[in-house]
């Protein structure tokens, strides 16, 4: 039932107390630089990165349509590129040579050739997108490749799409053609749909390509419109706290619950929940069958909540966000059913130092079922707070829980060769 608690990073600490403190970016690079010369003998000729992304409120929404309000966070996907090298599997200008600092088997690929199902199920991602890619026009040479990152795996944290995000970066990087930002997420979303067999919304891939530093994004899945709302209160944290499980046996409960969204939204004769209310819900409270009530409940509840908080948030008012945050996780365990013991033992210790007044709000984050909460703390009190979580936690669950704060990092990006 439990992964093995994550150890931390490494790097250097960052001011404040989390037990993973993050490595700067350059610093990544600078790693990911010298192992790309270790592994394969010579600098590499292009880096790009990606960042992970949190959500702050609007959780499975955007698969209806709705609204979210995520955030991209200081932890990245980094990859190196050089074109292939002798030993590759060079001159066809299709063939991939994949090493992650991660895993020590490397991967290979001729893109769009293989039969992805062959590949570690890592390797499908970088291996989805660079077949969009090349769909787009972006034609690639041969390449070795290397990927390091520091956004923790299965934390709910949007390592997939940092990595998919990161590979088509890389490619624009390589092939010195831009692709559409929007057009690029869907892409990358694509990937994810048809080669990982998840059927993902957009707010991941979308975060993780348009994110700005000290912005949140209001997005509107179905314009994709985005509002940026600043979260730049030096005095207000965004903490990261990592469960540390993952509850395997939840594989399809995800594609369930966006059947369920669908099936309520036909029942209700609206072409998504985004456009039924609570109103809506009470004509059919009767006829709905009571799990996709729930279901309904939750989302058409979690779009007013999202927008409510974005403008909490750009007025100041903290309290109110805080009230949001702690609906939307109710909701999310009640209604959706996406929670787990271990995401509300952590919501109910920062609600209960909520009454001192150092945490204004906190709640689940991503897709469920183990992974992280997002919290925003005061940073005075973020010592103490910090400290109590992690032994409480691990008094309650025998885990040992792993916590980051971040600022809203710039999404993905082209970085220049780092000195050797
Ligand atoms: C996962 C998906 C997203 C979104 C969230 C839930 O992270 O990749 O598209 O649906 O779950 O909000």
């Amino acid at each position: 039932m439990k992964d093995v608690p994550r150890g931390t990073c490494g790097g250097r600490s960052e001011a404040h107390s989390a037990n993973d403190p993050a490595i700067a970016l350059d610093e990544l690079a600078h790693r990911v630089a010298g192992e790309f010369r270790r592994r394969f003998g010579r600098s590499p000729q292009w880096l790009a990165a990606a960042p992970g992304r949190v959500n702050l409120i609007g959780e499975h929404t955007d698969y209806n349509d709705g609204f979210v309000l995520p955030m991209a966070i200081e932890r990245y996907v980094v990859m190196a590129a050089s074109p292939a090298g002798e030993d590759g599997m060079g001159g066809d200008g299709k063939s991939v040579r994949l090493h992650s600092s991660a895993v020590h088997e490397p991967e290979r690929f001729r893109v769009g050739d293989d039969d992805f199902r062959q590949l570690a199920p890592w390797a499908r991602y970088v291996y989805g997108v660079m077949v969009g890619c090349r769909e787009q026009g972006l034609d690639m040479p041969a390449l070795d490749v290397l990927i390091d990152s520091t956004v923790p795996l299965g934390g709910g944290l949007s390592s997939s799409a940092a990595l998919e995000v990161a590979t088509a970066t890389l490619l624009e990087a390589v092939t010195g053609q831009r692709l559409d930002p929007i057009a690029k997420a869907r892409l990358c979303q694509k990937a994810e749909h048809q080669y990982a067999g998840v059927p993902c919304g957009i707010m991941d891939q979308f975060t993780s390509v348009l994110g700005q530093a000290g912005q949140l994004l209001l997005l509107d899945c179905r314009s994709t419109q985005i509002r940026m709302v600043p979260l730049t209160d030096p005095e207000v944290e965004v903490l990261i706290v990592n469960t540390n499980v993952k509850h395997e046996l939840t594989g399809g409960e995800y594609a369930q619950r966006r059947s369920q969204c669908e099936a309520a939204a036909r029942a209700m004769g609206v072409a998504s929940l985004r456009d039924a209310t609570l109103d809506t819900l009470r004509q059919y409270a009767a006829t709905l069958e009571p799990v996709l009530h729930r279901r309904a409940r939750h989302v058409i509840g979690e779009n007013d909540r999202t927008t409510a908080a974005a403008e909490c948030l750009a007025r100041g008012q903290w309290a109110e966000v805080g009230r949001l945050m702690y609906a939307s996780h109710a909701s999310l365990r009640d209604d959706y059913e996406v929670s787990c013991e271990e995401l509300d033992v952590l919501v109910e210790l920062a609600q209960q130092h909520g009454s001192d007044g150092a945490v204004i709000g906190s709640r689940m984050t991503g897709g469920g079922f183990g992974g992280c909460t997002v919290s925003l703390v005061r940073k005075d009190h973020l010592d103490r707070l910090v400290a109590s979580i992690a032994s409480d936690y691990l008094r309650l669950t025998g885990i040992v829980p792993t916590m980051f704060t971040t600022r809203p990092a710039q999404g993905t990006q082209v970085l220049p060769q780092p000195v050797e």
